[in-house]
């Protein structure tokens, strides 16, 4: 069910960009498209006062026909009153697990892991690493932008948004630990994030990052202090990232699979809106390290899909055919309010082995009702093509980058809820994953937020993932022409075996 904030806008933002406004003014707005108009998802319903199309206020901005408006699309113009949506789900979660009274703090860490949709911490004991609370909220700066291009792009387009989304994230990671320590100071907190989140967490301008070469303000392992940022930990160390966009979040999944010490080749992926990805050739075959990215977009996420939507309650999960119809499950079985990442791969899996699309992606019935209500769109398995073929090329330029092929993979492992979550033999039928045998696929989770925790037990992993950040070498994708070869064949669904 959804939920509506009601939000008063003063005089003062005259002239301001009302998504601008709601953003700086810290409202849990959502602006996928980062404003473009294209989303939806940051109209309000104007209960009093008008906006105006334009900054000067002289072209009024008419509501559509149940009152809404586009929040990114008009302009504050006098004191309005507003209904903002708000989605179940958005605040904080229950923290798991209280530490018994007998925990002392003096002896925890905080692990953190800045997503760029979700930010997960947990209470860690460093003597035996073991977890003793979790806690995790969306990205507050979710209100500029669903991806990290639209944060950059928040920056560029005025300076002063930097300070404000670290603000922002400042003050949720705080409530987060207070809510982890009980109020406590711990000694240590370690920090996984993709290099945008790093910087912006620091206040250190990601804007290098948003144009070619895309070169971030640093790489390397960071120590701050608590104090330098308000928050209560002794030391905070940011866990490196290899490039601009193989960040802490991935390097902290190195700790978490162990991945340099493997005999045999091992390739480690988290499937979001920038697949990332690392292959570790094996200490058996070279010893070295490649990692890459490829922009995914945001369609295994949820978002780019007319009615997709992220894990959250109601969002269809699972699809099977029971030899009659399509059955779907939800999270919480709640009653549906769209598709999450793995509902929609067992979707189009489905929908490919029954005949309703075609190798190219066509759809027969279009649009398909798959739920009450819900509809998958062709526009909405474009999308979809898109990101499924830019993973598999990526993995597949990786390993031939490498001189191995997908088959000698020992481990293949699927980082993030998705990976958790998807059905790895949909996941195969609709060619997501390489030609791997399936027995190595493994979905391993949360790895950012494990490696963190990892990483606050033995600092020899700091050290150790210092070095092979170091020297992991980037694969540029843009410049391999078998990239683009391998995007233009994988965007067609593999053909059903008869
Ligand atoms: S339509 Fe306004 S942010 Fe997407």
């Amino acid at each position: 069910m959804n939920h509506h904030m009601t939000i008063h806008i003063p005089l003062s933002a005259q002239g301001i960009r009302l998504s601008t406004h709601l953003a700086e003014a810290g409202y849990p707005i959502t602006a996928d498209c980062g404003g473009r108009g294209k989303c939806g998802k940051c109209a309000v319903t104007v209960v009093s006062g008008s906006f105006s199309s334009t900054p000067d206020g002289k072209v009024p901005a008419i509501p559509d026909d149940s009152g809404k408006l586009l929040s990114c699309r008009v302009f504050c113009n006098g004191e309005a009153v507003i209904l903002l949506p708000v989605s179940k789900g958005s605040g904080l979660t229950a923290p798991t697990e209280r530490p018994s009274a007998a925990v002392p703090y003096e002896a925890c860490g905080v692990a953190l892991d800045i997503g760029t949709t979700t930010l997960a911490a947990a209470l860690v004991h460093r003597t035996d690493g073991s977890i003793l609370r979790t806690t995790s909220r969306l990205n507050p700066q979710k209100s500029f932008g669903a991806d990290v291009m639209s944060r950059i792009q928040a920056v560029m387009e005025n300076e002063a948004h930097l300070l404000t989304m670290q603000k922002l994230l400042l003050e949720d990671v705080r409530a987060m630990l207070e809510v982890l320590t009980d109020g406590h100071t711990v000694s240590h907190m370690t920090v996984a994030g993709n290099p945008t989140m790093l910087h912006l967490f620091c206040g250190i301008s990601p804007v290098g990052m948003g144009t070619y070469p895309f070169t971030p303000v640093f790489t390397d392992t960071k120590v701050l202090s608590g104090k330098d940022l308000g928050l209560p930990a002794d030391q905070i160390i940011l866990l490196p990232s290899v490039s601009a966009f193989i960040g802490g979040d991935l390097t902290a999944g190195m700790i978490a699979c162990d991945i340099t010490n493997h005999a045999a080749p091992v390739l480690l992926v988290d499937m979001g809106t920038n697949g990332e990805m690392i292959l570790y050739t094996g200490k058996d075959h070279g010893d070295k390290l490649y990692g890459t990215s490829t922009a995914a977009g945001p369609a295994l996420e949820g978002a780019g899909i007319s009615t997709g939507t992220g894990g959250v309650s109601g969002a269809v999960s699972s699809v099977v055919w029971n030899g009659v119809s399509l059955q779907y499950e939800t999270v919480d079985h709640a009653p549906p309010i769209g598709i999450c990442g793995s509902g929609l791969i067992d979707l189009v899996s489905l929908l490919l082995l029954r005949g309703i699309m075609d190798e190219t992606g066509y759809l027969e019935e279009d649009p398909f009702p798959y739920a009450e209500k819900l509809t998958l769109t062709g526009e909405d398995i474009r999308a979809f093509q898109l990101a499924k073929s830019a993973l598999r090329a990526g993995m597949e330029v990786l390993c031939e980058t490498a001189g191995i092929s997908p088959q000698d993979l020992s481990a293949l492992y699927i980082a993030g809820g998705l990976g958790q979550y998807m059905r790895m033999d949909s996941a195969m039928q609709v060619g997501l994953l390489p030609d791997c045998p399936k027995q190595i696929l493994q979905g391993v989770g949360n790895t950012a937020l494990r490696g963190a925790a990892m990483a606050l037990r033995d600092p020899a992993w700091v050290e150790r993932i210092t070095a092979d950040a170091r020297r992991c070498e980037t694969v540029a994708l843009n410049l391999s022409p078998s990239f683009s070869d391998k995007f233009m064949e994988y965007m067609l669904f593999p053909e059903v075996e008869t």
